[in-house]
């Protein structure tokens, strides 16, 4: 009994992996194994003998089976170890200088307005770039013949001949998904709208694709006041500044009503600009009263809810904050102009980690 036990547990002591293991074990404790078959001479023994015998040889079976379990685990544990050691990798290298890729200033800015508006409690609703007259137009109250649809010189979609279906636009502006959104979710309701919209211009500050943020806020009792301070706090956390006064003038938009165009006060020194001191104004979108023909259109009851629209200009903000002259170049993918102007894709904007370093 004492030679097996020595013989066995030395075994598993020097097995090195599982397959040796489990041959130790078929030896011993299998079937056919050695202390299996001295368990079954047990029968032919006296029974003076066996009392003896039988225990020993049991507590023999469990001994070398927790010896076989202690192994195995210590295995596998070291397999585990080595494993870890092999696929070890250190997550918090630095990004190789050479992969580097920039955030564009587009991405950026529609970040950093994201950031602001979020922390007001807007959330963000998107639609489509192709959209259809209906959206574009007709439910933002700008009817067929209204000089506007002129205005914002549209890009149509091809119909075959024959097909009189009024034709699909590239979106002039983000406007129709102040509808899109209505109709879907009603009212109250606080959301931006960043995204591409296009008109066939082009010059230093104009180009066919360019982004705009739209925002819409419906409840029972939004006013113009809302919409100032909603401006005001956005304009003073964009441009990183205490305050900023914004200033409306009276405009026209089929779809709001009253409309007003956004200034924030601003100075030009040397050519550098500063947000919220100084005699200029820095002309910055369109706004108003949701036109309460909109709200019907998108399946509001116009008696019981209201509130107001915004639309500004990404690019234009982007300009401004970051001091690029030229719109054009924005869409260009001219590397030495990404590698400028561009921001690092590791410092994601927020309002307590600050929007732009
Ligand atoms: N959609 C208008 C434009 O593109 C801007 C705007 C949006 C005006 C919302 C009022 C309300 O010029």
């Amino acid at each position: 009994m004492d030679d097996l036990r020595a013989k066995y547990i030395e075994a598993i002591a020097a097995a090195g992996d599982e397959a040796t293991i489990e041959e130790v074990r078929l030896a011993a404790v299998g079937k056919k194994g050695e202390i299996s078959l001295k368990m079954r001479e047990l029968g032919k023994m006296t029974p003076e003998e066996r009392q003896v015998a039988g225990p020993a040889l049991n507590a023999l079976k469990d001994e070398i089976n927790a010896a076989l379990a202690a192994k195995k685990a210590a295995l596998a544990d070291a397999a585990l170890d080595a494993r870890l050691k092999a696929e070890w990798l250190d997550v918090t290298l630095p990004v190789r200088p050479q992969r580097q890729g920039s955030i564009h200033p587009i991405s950026q800015v529609t970040e950093e307005v994201t950031a602001i508006f979020a922390d007001m409690g807007f959330s963000v609703a998107e639609g489509p770039q192709i959209e259809s007259d209906w959206y574009n137009f007709d439910a933002l109250n700008i009817p067929g013949h209204h000089p506007a649809r002129a205005e914002m010189d549209t890009f149509y979609t091809h119909r075959a001949e024959g097909d009189y279906r009024p034709p699909h636009v590239l979106r002039t502006h983000t406007s129709p998904v102040q509808i899109r959104h209505m109709e879907k979710h009603g009212a109250p309701c606080r959301i931006i709208a960043p995204g591409r919209v296009y008109r066939s211009d082009y010059d230093q500050t104009h180009t066919p694709m360019f982004h705009q943020i739209e925002g819409l806020a419906i409840d029972k009792d939004i006013s113009m006041a809302n919409l100032k301070w909603v401006l005001e706090q956005f304009a003073a956390a964009f441009f990183e500044v205490d305050e900023v006064e914004v200033r409306f003038r009276a405009s026209h938009f089929p779809f709001t009503e009253p409309s007003a165009e956004i200034d924030f006060r601003c100075s030009w020194v040397d050519g550098q600009l500063k947000l919220g001191e100084g005699d200029d104004w820095l002309e910055a979108g369109g706004s108003g009263m949701v036109h309460p023909k909109v709200l019907e259109n998108a399946g509001i009851d116009s008696t019981q809810w209201q509130g107001f629209a915004f639309g500004l200009g990404i690019d234009r903000l982007a300009m401004l904050k970051y001091g690029i002259p030229d719109l054009r170049a924005f869409f260009d993918a001219d590397l030495r102009w990404l590698r400028h102007y561009g921001f690092s894709a590791l410092d994601v904007p927020t309002l307590h980690g600050g929007l732009s370093r």
